[in-house]
């Protein structure tokens, strides 16, 4: 092992924090000599003998001041060391006096209160730092002042210690060497330094390095920290954040170790770009206070990252999970999210907590959905409702999410448009059924007929109305009462001289002209509208027509022109409900009723001959065909 030959100058004060499990060993030789008995104040607590000229100290007068907390011993002329330990100290300063290696007794180990141990000594040897059992060492707050030898010197004594953990901060370091062979370092914290990217370059000695610290340095370019790491075959978590780090999206040369799974990037001057040079298999990663705008879409995937902080930073917009699918923790506090959408939820399946709040949300149809999940899935969103608060717009601000509500029907097109669709289909329907059950499409097509006939009519004859009249009457009937017309009713009408004519669809009827058409004709050109009312006319379309033109003719021209006979009783029902019209026909009308005896039949006739012929005012020879 190396020897104690290997003696270097250190002029300079040292300040010791121990740790508690610390153990040195140091040859002791000592002469005790009291020069005083504190033995009569069992109460003793602080004791500072500062500034005397004490040369030799033995612990042992201290044995029964069991309370004793504090002891300055320093600025003395103490040489050597008498070695106890007193276990209420916490407080222990050595320093300045004129030992000339570091006075550490391996008692201090024992020292379980022990918090601040003042030491300082002309020279430092490397076995003052040896011992079987010294595992750890920390120093911090390390003020140097005066260096009179190679600081090189100073950083080999420290990497090439034989120890696992080591810890140098806040000491102003500028530097640190790679250790010369096979390190046993596992944890290195060398917070609070001037470290630069050179530090531990192209370093293949660190294979056991678990965990670094580099908290607060002068590290500048990430891909040079990343080659920084690339030996280090053991390092799990490394820690630079509040550095100068920045990365250049052209430079593309990251080579992080694959074991890397906890990274802190936090507080440097990392932009949008650093999503191109991460650890493939971190775990967290903490990207808090940098200056990123947009989490990238085409970013390499982060299958293992499971915490994402990127607090602080100036996102636009929530990030979804593409990238980092078995994401559970993300922190996306004090940016400047104004609409988080919730498909964020869809695209992150495994999220547990979103870390949301001390954004400037605007409070509008977009934030629905999100603020919905929120109330529906409840408690993914860490700080709510407290953190999460209105900023736009103006009338609501200061409004949290909670509280902001939006009616389904101002927010949800598809649902206003499947409104308005339901809304005319049953207009629509309504219109349709409507029209169908009172047949108004017949009637308009009728009118319509009607009036034009009308007008043709006055075109080719507009001197007298008068003379179009050809026939006395027209007969409307049911084909299934056929028989008796053609074998009753025409016959006794028409017998005799043939001064009654009649107008018959079978006989009249123009070919090459519309049924409507001919209808309208005959009603036109005769004076009476005969109707053989039965139970097989009402439940004739054509028939009922036939009425609706007649009493159509009826109302235009308020004439008393409509004869209705009944061949059969009519039972209400069997009135269809849209045939209104027939039904007040016959409600208000008398007609004239076909009667079952033979003997009244003469009387029949005679009064249908009546009724025809009351308004008969020109004779036969207007007749013309
Ligand atoms: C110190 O005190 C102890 C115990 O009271 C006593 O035995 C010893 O003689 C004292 N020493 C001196 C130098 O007075
Ligand atoms: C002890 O006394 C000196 C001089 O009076 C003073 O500077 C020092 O701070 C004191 N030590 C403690 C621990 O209070
Ligand atoms: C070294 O540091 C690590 C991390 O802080 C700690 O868990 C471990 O107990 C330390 N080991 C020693 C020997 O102090
Ligand atoms: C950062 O380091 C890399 C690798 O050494 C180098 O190629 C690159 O130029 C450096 N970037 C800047 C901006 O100095
Ligand atoms: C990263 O470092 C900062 C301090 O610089 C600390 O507040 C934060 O908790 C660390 N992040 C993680 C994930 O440990």
């Amino acid at each position: 092992m190396g020897s104690t030959t290997n003696i270097f100058l250190f002029a300079c004060i040292f300040t010791f924090t121990l740790w508690n499990n610390i153990q040195l060993s140091v040859e002791n030789e000592f002469t005790a000599h009291y020069s005083s008995n504190f033995s009569s104040l069992p109460e003793l607590r602080v004791l500072n003998l500062s500034h005397n000229l004490i040369r030799e100290l033995d612990f042992n007068v201290f044995k029964f001041n069991e309370k004793l907390e504090c002891l300055d011993l320093s600025h003395n002329n103490l040489w050597n060391m008498c070695c106890q330990t007193l276990a209420s100290l916490r407080h222990l300063d050595l320093s300045f006096n004129k030992f000339k290696t570091l006075p550490i007794c391996q008692e201090f180990g024992n020292m379980l209160n022990l918090e601040y141990l003042g030491l300082s000594a002309t020279m430092i040897r490397k076995s003052d730092f040896r011992g079987s059992s010294m595992k750890a060492l920390i120093l911090e707050h390390i003020r140097t002042k005066v260096f009179y030898f190679s600081q090189d010197i100073l950083y080999k004594a420290f990497s090439d210690m034989n120890i696992e953990n080591l810890t140098i901060s806040d000491a102003y370091m500028p530097h640190m060497l790679c250790p010369s062979h096979t390190s046993l370092f596992q944890y290195l914290d060398f917070s609070y330094n001037a470290l630069t990217d050179e530090v531990f370059k192209n370093c293949d000695t660190l294979i056991h390095l678990k965990m670094l610290i580099l908290q607060r340095n002068q590290l500048e370019n990430l891909s040079k920290v990343s080659s920084m790491t690339s030996k280090m075959k053991s390092l799990k978590h490394l820690e630079i954040s509040r550095n100068l780090l920045y990365y250049d999206e052209n430079e593309n040369h990251c080579h992080w170790v694959e074991t890397l799974a906890k990274l802190n990037l936090s507080s440097n001057k990392l932009t949008d770009s650093v999503f191109g040079c991460l650890p493939i298999n971190a775990q967290i990663l903490d990207l808090q206070n940098n200056q990123i705008t947009t989490v990238p879409k085409d970013i390499t995937e982060l299958k293992a990252l499971k915490e994402l902080n990127i607090a602080f930073n100036r996102l636009t917009e929530l990030p979804g999970c593409s990238h980092y699918r078995g994401l559970e923790l993300l922190n996306i506090e004090e940016n400047s999210i104004l609409t988080p959408s919730s498909d964020f939820f869809h695209s992150c399946q495994n999220i547990r907590e979103l870390r949301g709040g001390h954004n400037p949300f605007q409070c509008s149809c977009e934030l629905r959905d999100f603020v919905n999940f929120e109330k529906k899935s409840g408690g993914r969103l860490v700080g709510w409702p407290e953190s999460y608060v209105c900023e736009y717009p103006d009338g609501l601000k200061g409004t949290q999410l909670k509280d902001f509500q939006l009616s389904e029907l101002s927010c949800n097109t598809t649902l206003l448009l499947v409104i308005a669709l339901v809304v005319t289909v049953v207009v629509v329907a309504v219109t349709s059924f409507l029209c169908i059950y009172f047949d108004v499409m017949w009637y308009l097509k009728m009118m319509w007929q009607w009036t034009q006939t009308k007008s043709r009519v006055r075109k080719s004859h507009p001197e007298d109305l008068q003379s179009i009249l050809h026939f006395h009457a027209f007969i409307s009937y049911s084909e299934r009462d056929s028989l008796w017309v053609k074998n009753h009713l025409i016959p006794n009408l028409e017998k005799e001289d043939g001064s009654v004519q009649i107008c018959l669809h079978e006989r009249n009827f123009i070919p090459g002209k519309s049924i409507v058409e001919n209808i309208i004709n005959c009603i036109e050109k005769s004076y009476k509208s005969i109707f053989v009312l039965s139970p097989n006319f009402v439940q004739s379309e054509w028939c009922h027509y036939e009425l609706s033109f007649a009493h159509h003719k009826l109302f235009s021209e308020s004439c008393n022109s409509l004869i209705l006979i009944l061949l059969e009783p009519i039972p209400q029902y069997l009135i269809p409900a849209r045939y209104h019209k027939l039904k007040a026909l016959m409600a208000k009308r008398t007609y004239l009723e076909w009667p079952k005896e033979k003997n009244k039949h003469g009387l029949f006739w005679a009064n249908l001959k009546v009724a025809i012929n009351t308004n008969l005012p020109v004779s036969t020879e207007m007749i013309v065909v």
